[in-house]
């Protein structure tokens, strides 16, 4: 398909907020990017880069309905010599497709939006923060836009693409979080539509994170919906634990997230020579290597939380202080190598980086 991208540049820029108050999602760019599906024989068009604006759905739209929704997160770097880099995009664009074939969206054409992505991130450069620790978050995402109470697959959909300057995910910034292992809710099954990056899967894990965060935790980890004891993720991120030396990750089993920084994190292990296992593991597992002295670190690692040390697990009466509740050093050195390479410090030694 070939696209013309429209743009009308707005003639009201925001102020910018200073770098400690960005925290996270709470600033939105300049502009924005969208694109409409007008049934089969339409299909994408109308591609547009607008004044970052409110939109107005008909409120029988099936997305506030039937939740026919998919997103992605990503991010961009300034780097000192004034580059500006992508983490990995095609993988967040791939991602999109998959999720939209679970939930029953269109396609998009992923090589178009990359190119649409650059040209928004030009417009809004400005806004790329450059202080440790902070990036530009980039949020593309699908609603279903058909007004029509049938809970059947929408004929109409938009796609938006949204920015938005960020600091740390969680107010701990680097430093450990506290995790609570979910025993009463599950998040997904197999067979449904964990593998997705969708809203429902994040509504679904909404009430414990609130009842959690009242007693002062960051987040909850989920174990799976079946036997209710094999570990999947947590709330915003993919969960690894270094045991006896060997780092082991929950595998990609058709119910968790296939995250990109997970995948990252596996390579950079292999490259160094560290070896890792994506397979099952239980909580009674980890609780015995707990006990045992060989459970040595554990990190969560998402778009958003970076890689983000977990410093104690609590699991029904038991608390599981790991590390001592400090960084462990391969967690420190994962940070340092991620985060140097995103920013254009380190040495892209894994091809990652996709200039704008
Ligand atoms: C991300 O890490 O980009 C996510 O989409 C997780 C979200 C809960 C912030």
């Amino acid at each position: 398909m070939a696209y013309s991208i429209k743009t009308q540049l707005t003639d009201a820029k925001k102020q910018k907020p200073a770098a400690d108050e960005l925290g996270f999602g709470k600033y939105y760019t300049d502009h924005m990017f969208m694109m409409d599906y007008n049934g089969e024989e339409q299909g994408w068009e109308n591609p547009r880069i607008i004044p970052y604006q409110p939109i107005s759905l008909d409120p029988a739209a099936k997305v506030f309905h039937y939740g026919q929704t998919v997103f992605e997160g990503l991010k961009a770097y300034r780097t000192a010599d004034q580059r500006i880099l992508l983490f990995r995009p095609q993988k967040n664009f791939k991602r999109l497709n998959l999720s939209n074939e679970r939930i029953d969206i269109p396609p998009i054409d992923e090589s178009f939006v990359l190119q649409a992505l650059k040209e928004l991130i030009q417009i809004d450069q400005d806004w790329i923060p450059t202080e440790k620790g902070t990036s530009l978050y980039i949020r593309p995402f699908i609603i279903a836009t058909e007004p029509s109470l049938g809970a059947s697959t929408s004929t109409h959909h938009q796609f938006i693409i949204i920015l938005s300057p960020v600091g740390s995910y969680y107010p701990e910034g680097i430093h450990p979080v506290k995790i609570y292992v979910e025993s009463e809710y599950v998040r997904a099954v197999k067979g449904g539509i964990g593998m997705a990056k969708t809203a429902g899967n994040y509504a679904a894990g909404l009430k414990a994170q609130a009842d959690v965060s009242a007693q002062g935790f960051a987040q909850v980890l989920w174990l799976d919906g079946v036997h209710r004891k094999y570990i999947e993720e947590v709330g915003s991120m993919n969960v690894f634990f270094k045991v006896g030396g060997k780092v082991i990750t929950p595998a990609l089993n058709g119910s968790i997230l296939d995250g990109v920084v997970r995948n990252s994190i596996l390579q950079l292990l292999k490259l160094w020579n560290i070896p890792t296992e994506e397979r099952m593991i239980s909580i009674d597992e980890l609780y015995e290597a707990y006990l045992s002295g060989t459970l040595e670190e554990a990190f969560g690692t998402g778009t958003a939380a970076v890689i983000s040390p977990i410093g104690e697990l609590h699991w029904q009466d038991k608390k599981l202080v790991i590390n001592g509740g400090d960084t462990g050093e391969l967690s420190a050195k994962l940070y340092d190598t991620l985060t140097g390479i995103q920013n254009g410090e380190k040495s892209d030694v894994l091809e990652w980086m996709v200039e704008v």
